[in-house]
């Protein structure tokens, strides 16, 4: 058979090329994987998910005698369904993972310098693969048109509205009219979850993949002395598909555990939508987005040629629109030492690593802020948004400053400093 096939498509040839490449090893590496497995699982319980799943909300009878929009029914007849509540939860937890292992795996990039020149060009494409990812996650999120659902949704069709000039339009697409309401909004996101954004994601993860493997992978550090000037790894076939296979199984193994102790988004708990809007707070991944929306005052609004500019559009466009600009333009800004082979250390690279961890203490803070009205129900100081404010802004510039002179005590002055 293996000669059949080789006498036709040169597999020899493509084993050599590519099958055989050396693929270093280091433990920051299984982020991506992970990011990998996770989508394959997505994919794989999708597929379960969408063959029972009624993207509609005409309204149906339960057997209990209660009308219910028709997708609502659906998700209690997959619960009921034999390990169709764990395969539901393996969904949405898979989510949940894929979207944190490729914000780690964006973290281990920027601190290792792995977006610089070759690479920039793959880093740009792993830009749109998280955000792919997150828009993937949001379209998923009003699917079981229970009350949570609907109410977080129309929090992402207020921001998709007020962006000025475009967001009618940009809203009509998204959500076929207006969310809640349009009988067309269901179906609209249905398709762009099950299909065409699952479709895009596989694209470029594929691309992705290929230019990895073109363009090689940075090695770690200990490959310089080990091996100078040579690829140190195991060859991918058949040691990283092997050492993948058993991570795979490791990951399919502990999440569906996981997905059986902790069933994901209980419809039955938060009934069928009703006109009163329950309390709910959206995924720790949306949550630092709704804390700037809960302290951006409603008074930071204005007139631009024509259109209005409001506190939606600040919180949830603008602020996460500059910091996609600035990921953006980060590998043609710092451009010292590219080319690179090896992983750059952390430590080595002051201002860099300073500038990440006063980003991640601003994620932090925007989430805190997400609990302000919790805070004020307490009577504690921080419902107050001056207070907010305050840990937002000065938070990351204390981090910024504390890293900086810690990581000068500690590591010296390093080559990043004398750059500049
Ligand atoms: C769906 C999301 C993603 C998947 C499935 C994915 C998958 C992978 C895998 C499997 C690798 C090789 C192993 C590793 O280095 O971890 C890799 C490498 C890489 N990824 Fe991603 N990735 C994703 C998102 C991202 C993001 C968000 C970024 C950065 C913004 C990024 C930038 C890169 C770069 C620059 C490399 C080459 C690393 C090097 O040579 O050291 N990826 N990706």
């Amino acid at each position: 058979m293996y000669k059949w096939l080789d006498e036709r498509l040169d597999l020899t040839s493509l084993y050599q090329k590519v099958l055989r490449k050396a693929f270093p090893v280091h433990h920051s590496f299984f982020l991506g994987e992970i990011t990998l497995f996770a989508f394959v699982v997505l994919v794989l319980t999708g597929v379960f998910l969408t063959l029972n799943y009624e993207p509609s909300i005409r309204e149906v009878r339960l057997p209990d005698g209660r009308t219910v929009p028709a997708a609502y029914a659906s998700i209690l007849y997959i619960d009921s369904l034999p390990f169709g509540a764990v395969i539901r939860s393996l969904h949405h937890w898979s989510a949940h993972v894929m979207i944190a292992a490729a914000f780690l795996h964006m973290l281990r990039i920027l601190l290792t310098g792995a977006y610089k020149k070759p690479r920039e060009l793959n880093y740009l494409v792993g830009l749109a693969l998280l955000g792919l990812a997150v828009v993937t996650a949001f379209t998923g999120y009003a699917l079981p048109y229970d009350n949570y659902a609907v109410t977080a949704t129309r929090i992402g069709y207020g921001i998709a509205a007020s962006i000025p000039w475009v967001g009618g339009t940009i809203a009509e697409v998204m959500f076929g009219g207006e969310f809640p309401g349009s009988e067309r909004s269901i179906p609209r996101l249905f398709s762009l979850h099950v299909l065409w954004l699952p479709l895009l994601l596989m694209a470029l993860i594929g691309l992705h993949l290929a230019i990895m493997i073109k363009q090689k992978h940075t090695q770690p550090r200990y490959a310089e002395r080990v091996a100078p000037g040579k690829i140190l790894g195991v060859p991918m076939y058949p040691q990283q598909m092997v050492i993948m296979g058993i991570l795979f199984a490791l990951y399919v193994g502990i999440m569906t555990m996981i997905a059986g102790a902790f069933l994901a988004h209980p419809v039955e708990a938060f009934g069928p939508p009703t006109p009163n809007t329950p309390a709910v707070k959206p995924d720790w991944y949306f949550l630092w987005l709704y804390g700037l929306l809960q302290i951006i005052p409603a008074s930071w609004q204005f007139r631009l040629f024509g259109a209005t500019v409001g506190p939606e559009f600040i919180g949830g466009v603008l602020i996460p629109g500059i910091l996609g600009i600035v990921a953006l333009l980060l590998p043609f800004v710092d451009t010292r030492k590219d080319k690179m082979r090896y992983m750059e250390l952390p430590s080595e690279h002051p201002v860099r690593t300073s500038a990440i961890l006063a980003l991640l203490v601003f994620f932090l803070m925007s989430t805190l802020a997400g609990y302000k009205i919790d805070f004020q129900q307490q009577g504690s100081l921080l419902g107050n948004n001056a207070v907010l404010w305050t840990l937002v802004l000065g938070g990351p510039l204390l981090t910024f400053f504390l890293a900086y002179t810690l990581m000068r005590i500690f590591y010296g002055k390093k080559e990043e400093e004398k750059a500049l």
